[in-house]
């Protein structure tokens, strides 16, 4: 199993995606855009990068009724999305919605539990459980209930793919290059830690938007990511 780049386009508005991507080298085929960006531009943000041949991965963390959710899949898979995610906490029957409403056409991944959450924050929305038996019952729930895989940091994949195989989509954020700036990430991995640890895919934002040199910089990663052998 290969593990693939996915770039984050966190670029405030659609006019600059033409001039990200050209930056980047042939061999980036999958965009990241999040809630920022589909925010401001809508489905305008998807144009360019499907004209452009290249992969969506449309991260806007789906979380309503089982039927809206299903609704919202539908609309993706029209708009020529790839992966799309949904939280697992929305529960199974949401979960089994968003799966079926895919009709295979796209790939659903779930988050569990936000970085940004610790253990205190779960005891204030009454969750009881240890941080890290949630994540994994939560991510157990979201496979049992047909979608294709999970967004996890770096520290979480390990365990993941022990639990769930070699099967599962996973995609793992928090990504550094060696010698990197960690920014507001926490938990980070280099791209060969993440790798060897069974990540699908890496998606990576600053340590290629910011460098100075973007293009090299992809290529580094890319690089980095061939030359390692996974777990799973
Ligand atoms: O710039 P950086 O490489 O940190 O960007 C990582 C991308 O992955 C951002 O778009 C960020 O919102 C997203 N992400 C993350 N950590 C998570 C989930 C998503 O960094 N736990």
């Amino acid at each position: 199993m290969s593990t693939a780049l996915i770039v984050a386009l966190d670029v405030p508005n659609a006019n600059q995606i033409p001039d990200v991507v050209k930056q980047l080298p042939d061999s980036v085929s999958f965009y990241k855009v999040g809630l920022e960006l589909y925010t401001a531009a809508g489905p305008a943000a998807l144009t360019f990068l499907k004209d452009a041949g290249k992969k969506v991965f449309l991260d806007l963390k789906l979380h309503d009724i089982p039927r809206t959710v299903a609704r919202a899949v539908t609309s993706a898979s029209n708009l020529g999305v790839d992966i799309l995610t949904v939280h697992a906490c929305g529960g199974r029957a949401m979960l089994e919605a968003a799966a079926e409403a895919s009709k295979n056409q796209l790939d659903i991944v779930a988050v569990t539990v936000l970085t940004s959450l610790d253990q205190t924050d779960l005891e204030t929305i009454g969750v009881k459980r240890e941080l890290r038996d949630h994540i994994l019952a939560l991510g157990k729930l979201a496979v049992e209930s047909g979608l294709q895989g999970l967004v996890c940091s770096p520290l979480e994949t390990r365990s993941f793919r022990a639990e769930l195989g070699s099967d599962p989509i996973l995609i793992t954020p928090g990504i550094r290059p060696a010698g990197a700036a960690a920014g507001d990430q926490k938990r980070i991995a280099t791209p060969t830690m993440a790798a060897a640890d069974g990540s699908s895919y890496i998606v990576v934002g600053r340590p290629i938007l910011e460098a100075s040199d973007p293009g090299l910089a992809a290529e580094q990663i890319i690089a980095e990511l061939q030359a390692t052998e996974t777990v799973a």
